[in-house]
């Protein structure tokens, strides 16, 4: 192990340059379990998971690769379907979507939120049972209401007066009656990324509950003909911590279910309370556990109820990240490293590795933090502020902005970024014509390729001339 302390000498004064929430590793090559997910380990310096030294599934499956942890996944959905018990677990698919990973998370007994045909298609191939999915989306095609109703969809959530028209029109037509949820925007700022946070009043999602347009669509649908209204929802943001921000939130909307019921002599039977439970992407995160959530969420929404005098409704709760997120991490091999000695003499290291923006976008449009270590050996190398950088043409390609790592990282070595299971594959892209990498699955030590790596000839044939 390797002590040192901040003025590191041999690479100047980066106290200066490094967030005041990263200190000095006293150790570089530690794992903190908080940051990985549950069967990774280092041993004889390397990186392992499953028992699976990260240079064997280097050379099987070549980098950059997503290393997905399906124990540890399945671990999360366990967790979070035991910690809310008696209530319905949604994965959101759109966290990460693939037909291995929406099976396991059927089976271990989790219903299945899909936003657009394409993950819609993805379920019903992992042979997700329709009554078991939940449809979202402020702008649902006809074609996907159509298909959703036709199926038979668990749940539509509605989020607009027209879409309110269109399923009871379609309904109608099939001479079916389709289960639908009103998107409610509660109005709670939670302190996320603008970008990802949802519940405020200026965007794009729900029915207003201060205008009066929640009730309004409640009202609508209650009267349409071929519409089962099951209760209300919410979602609002993602990367939360703050669980008095889901109180408030599942506060207004619980109050706002009683009034329905009470003015309109109707029983609402679920309140769904979406997702955006945050997890852990470096050491300033610190997420609270899926049953002091169950339990703050519970008590808030039996207080309204009882306050009300109506039954307490069946929960629904859509969390995404929190359960995929931390299952996976991002291999790569360092091509390059680069000291930039930077005028006042402070010095950063920038770590080239063989991805970048294309496989993970969070840290250039949220500004999202992660963290990294070097996975294919440790090093007793006096630890130095690194910064990880992608292969893409552009300087804000960045994919960990901040990280102390051994001073001696060289080209060839192999790095790994984890929390990487959330929203990056998903969210990932062809720029520059980087094929996007593959996702390798480990389970009971056993590692296979749930999602193949996409070639340039996958690439080419959609490029018809
Ligand atoms: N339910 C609804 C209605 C949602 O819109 C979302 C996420 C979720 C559940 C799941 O949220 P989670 O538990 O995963 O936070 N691309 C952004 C996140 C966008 C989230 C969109 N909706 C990011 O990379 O941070």
């Amino acid at each position: 192990m390797t002590r040192t302390h901040e003025a590191g000498a041999m690479h100047g004064d980066y106290a200066s340059l490094r967030p005041a929430w990263l200190g000095v590793p006293e150790d570089v090559n530690a794992i903190l379990p908080q940051l990985w997910s549950q069967n990774v380990e280092r041993a004889a310096g390397v990186l392992h998971i499953g028992g699976l030294s990260v240079e064997k599934l280097a050379a099987e499956f070549g980098t950059p690769a997503y290393v997905f942890d399906e124990d540890d996944f399945r671990a999360r959905c366990r967790a979070w379907t035991e910690a809310f018990a008696g209530a319905d677990v949604f994965y959101a698919s759109k966290a990460f979507c693939s037909k291995a990973v929406l099976r396991a998370a059927a089976e271990e007994g989790l219903s299945v939120d899909v936003c657009t045909a394409g993950e819609l298609a993805v379920a019903l191939a992992a042979g997700v049972d329709p009554a078991r999915l939940g449809l979202h989306g402020n702008n649902k095609s006809l074609a996907e209401l159509h298909q959703a109703v036709e199926i038979g969809i668990g749940r539509i959530v509605v989020d607009s007066f027209q879409e309110i028209e269109r399923i009871e029109a379609i309904s109608q037509e099939l001479g079916r009656r389709a289960n639908v949820m009103v998107r409610v925007n509660v109005g709670v700022e939670a302190h996320t990324h603008e970008y990802i946070a949802t519940a405020h009043e200026d965007q794009k999602f729900g029915f207003s509950l201060t205008g009066g347009d929640a009730y309004e669509a409640a009202r609508r649908v209650v009267h349409a003909g071929h519409l089962n209204l099951l209760g209300l929802h919410s979602h609002i943001g993602s990367q939360i911590f703050d669980t008095a921000a889901f109180e408030v939130s599942a506060a207004r909307v619980a109050r706002l279910q009683a009034q329905l019921q009470t003015d309109l002599g109707i029983t609402l039977e679920e309140l769904d309370l979406g997702g955006g439970f945050g997890m852990a992407y470096t050491t300033q995160d610190d997420p609270q556990p899926p049953e002091v959530i169950a339990a703050s969420l519970r008590r808030i929404v039996e207080h309204e109820c009882a306050g009300a005098g109506i039954d307490v409704p069946r929960l629904s709760i859509e969390p995404g990240r929190s359960l995929i997120g931390p299952a996976m991490f991002t291999l790569y091999e360092v091509g390059t490293v680069k000291p930039v000695t930077l005028s006042g003499g402070a010095s950063r290291l920038y770590v080239s590795v063989d991805g970048g923006i294309s496989d993970n976008i969070r840290t250039a449009l949220y500004d999202a933090t992660y963290s990294a270590t070097l996975a294919s050996r440790s090093s007793s190398a006096t630890p130095a502020l690194a910064r990880v950088v992608g292969k893409h043409c552009e300087s804000g390609d960045i994919v960990v902005k901040d990280e102390f790592l051994p001073a001696d990282v060289a080209p060839g070595d192999l790095l790994a970024v984890p929390g990487t299971g959330a929203y990056c594959r998903s969210m990932g892209s062809n720029y520059n014509h980087v094929p996007r990498p593959p996702v390798v699955a480990v389970r009971d030590g056993q590692a296979r390729v749930i999602l193949a790596r996409e070639t340039v000839d996958d690439l080419l044939r959609l490029d018809v001339g």
